[in-house]
């Protein structure tokens, strides 16, 4: 999927990442600012700073007075998928080593709080009067993130998570930085506090779709994913696909996911039985159906910001985007 919007924004974000990262050259052997400079040359989609940049532009700026924030957020995002890929012990991102199994878990703790503080020195260059608005937004999505991450985390062990508690730490751990790239993009352009949190809503609905669509890649996507299939299966996480099945798959299903709970003897058995159970349950085309859905209240709030053709356009392009990427 392709669009010269696309292209644009984010070279022009990549430039502007290298550029602000040859500050903190990689030191020599097991330092603090290598594998920095290691998980950003892995590449990524750069969605958050895309979206920073198109909200600015949306907003009838040049993407330049929001390209601190798009660098703010793109960090934060990437400091998130270190210490993520400890916490959930994952071999592999984008399709290498993570950071934690290429070097050890303490530097990825701390490169990753290097991270952390480099997208704080990023935000410092918005403008002025974006500024104290900026950090106060990206500040408050920073702890949600946090928030999200630890009920992740103790959902793992636990039975009887909600759909709605599903949705809430989803909204936490991702929507909400989704939504704050889309925020701090209009606050740099100076939008009013009414638009910005119509840009905020937007970007809620467009990150519950993501992360629904993150999940469906680690049950069913292909080698392009760049991450181990089946993660979540093996780590019995409290996926939607899992929550669905365990209500609507019947006694096999709930059988197959009760007698591998907390078991990672067999990692090919679990995965291939949980996912046979899910895809048997219909799990996939109701995760599809409700990713929809969140699509439609993201595009609704276009209407709300009178967006231009133009935007409006772009705007669809990065929805599908959400919804149809195979990475
Ligand atoms: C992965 O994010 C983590 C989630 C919030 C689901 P991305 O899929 O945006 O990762 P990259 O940056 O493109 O690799
Ligand atoms: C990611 O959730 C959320 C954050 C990194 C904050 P996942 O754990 O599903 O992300 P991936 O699949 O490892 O990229
Ligand atoms: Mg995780
Ligand atoms: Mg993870
Ligand atoms: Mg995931």
């Amino acid at each position: 999927m392709t669009h010269p919007n696309l292209n644009r924004l984010k070279s022009e974000a990549n430039a502007a990442l290298t550029a602000f990262l040859n500050r903190w050259p990689a030191d020599k052997g097991d330092g603090l600012y290598a594998p920095v400079h290691y998980l950003m040359q892995l590449g990524g989609k750069r969605l958050r700073a895309v979206l920073a940049l198109s909200a600015a532009e949306a907003e009838g700026h040049s993407l330049s007075v929001a390209m601190p924030a798009a660098l703010g957020v793109e960090l934060f995002h990437n400091f998130t998928l270190m210490h993520d890929d400890i916490m959930d012990e994952a071999p592999k991102r984008r399709g290498q080593d993570t950071v934690h199994t290429k070097w050890d878990e303490s530097t990825a703790i701390l490169s990753g709080d290097a991270m952390y503080t480099l997208a704080h020195i990023a935000f410092l260059e918005l403008n002025a009067e974006a500024l104290p608005r900026a950090l106060e937004l990206f500040n408050q999505t920073a702890l949600e993130v946090c928030l999200g991450q630890q009920s992740d985390m103790a959902f793992e062990t636990r039975q009887d998570v909600s759909v709605e508690e599903y949705l809430e730490m989803i909204r936490l751990k991702t929507s909400v930085l989704v939504a704050a790239s889309l925020g701090v993009g209009a606050i740099a352009a100076g939008a009013t506090p009414e638009r910005t949190a119509i840009w905020v809503e937007m970007g809620e609905q467009l990150g519950l779709a993501f992360q629904m669509q993150d999940d469906l890649l680690d049950t069913f996507g292909g080698e392009a994913v760049g991450k181990q299939i089946g993660g979540d299966i093996l780590a019995d996480k409290k996926t939607f696909l899992r929550l669905y099945t365990a209500e609507n798959g019947g006694e096999e299903a709930r059988r197959a996911l009760a007698s591998w709970d907390g078991n990672r003897s067999d990692a090919t058995g679990k995965i291939e039985a949980i996912r046979s159970a899910m895809q048997s349950a219909g799990a996939e085309v109701a995760a599809k159906q409700l990713m929809n859905e969140q699509v439609d209240r993201a595009m609704a709030c276009m209407d709300r910001l009178q967006l231009s053709d133009e935007h409006r356009e772009w705007f669809g392009f990065l929805a599908g985007l959400v919804t149809q990427r195979k990475s």
